[in-house]
């Protein structure tokens, strides 16, 4: 198994972090990785907030109302958001932007996965209020959705391999070979 493989299949949410921070090179090689995914025609119509301020990382996980402690111990959180006035090419299929912000959310997790960095991804959209409420936080324009967050740090705890989602290895029930 080559290494693109491995980080693939061992990636799992952490939720517990050490209080370790993130290098600045670090947090543009996990930026970098978010915008080199495919997007529709090209759009590349995400942007992203991101967040080492402590004070700040509580609001964002304030704002996400549930489910969102893993930000309040994070090293790092990142807004992936959408940026609607570049839809236009495709305004008849504008939905496409949801696709591309998840490619993004989920380059960045691999990437940090890579880099020994544990991650959390923490759905923002289409959850009205959190959407309302990490626009309010941010003061967002009327032009960008919040996505997803993404919590990241090195991790304190050792997640077992799918122990949360009891993830199997490979489950040949979901693969319909040449037929449904
Ligand atoms: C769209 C989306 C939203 C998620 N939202 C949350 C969340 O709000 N809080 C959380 O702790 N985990 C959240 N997760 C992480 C999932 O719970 C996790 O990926 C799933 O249980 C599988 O576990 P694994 O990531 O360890 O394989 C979310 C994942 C996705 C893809």
């Amino acid at each position: 198994m080559n290494d693109t493989i491995k980080t693939i299949m061992n990636r799992k949410s952490v939720r517990k972090f050490s209080p370790k921070s993130i290098s600045k090179e670090d947090v543009k090689t996990i930026l970098q990785a978010g915008m080199s995914g495919p997007s529709c025609v090209n759009s590349r119509c995400w942007s992203f907030v991101v967040v080492q301020d402590k004070d700040k990382l509580q609001k964002m996980a304030d704002a996400n109302v549930k489910y969102a402690d893993p930000l309040r111990g994070a090293a790092l959180g990142i807004l992936v958001c959408s940026d609607l006035s570049r839809t236009e090419f495709f305004a008849n299929a504008r939905e496409f932007w949801v696709i591309d912000g998840a490619i993004a959310a989920q380059n960045m997790i691999l990437a940090a996965e890579s880099l020994g960095i544990g991650s959390c991804w923490l759905g923002t959209w289409p959850v009205e209020e959190r959407v309302n409420n990490q626009t309010a936080l941010f003061g967002l324009p009327e032009h960008i959705v919040p996505h997803s967050v993404i919590a990241f740090g090195y991790p304190a705890e050792d997640v077992p391999y799918g122990s949360r989602a009891g993830r199997p290895e490979w489950d040949e029930d979901r693969v319909h070979w040449e037929k449904w």
